[in-house]
């Protein structure tokens, strides 16, 4: 775990997780079509998607990849509590 880091907040399926740099807020994005890797570890500096750097840090935490089949905009889930991850289903506002 990095330093400066604290768990707590937020959870991955029932796990601690390291706390995010952003917030619980979704990311709104302006997403295309293809294979996206969105970060799940919170400690991305390309979020919300992964820049690798769960691995370099030892997190143990992966990201999730889906593939978007259809270019629009969408909101990603940063609070880690949607039901329908990694698509924003609006938790974070009743956390
Ligand atoms: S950098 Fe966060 S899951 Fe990869």
């Amino acid at each position: 775990m990095p330093t400066g880091v604290t768990r707590g907040l937020y959870g991955l399926q029932g796990e601690a997780m390291t706390e995010p740099k952003h917030g619980a807020l979704p990311i709104v994005v302006e997403e295309t079509p293809g294979t996206k890797a969105y970060c799940q570890c919170g400690l991305s500096d390309k979020l919300p998607y992964c820049d690798g750097t769960h691995g370099r840090e030892n997190t143990g935490i992966r990201p999730m990849v889906v593939e978007v089949d259809s270019a629009g905009k969408k909101a990603i889930c940063q609070c880690h509590q949607s039901k329908n991850k990694p698509w924003c289903d609006g938790t974070h506002s009743r956390l």
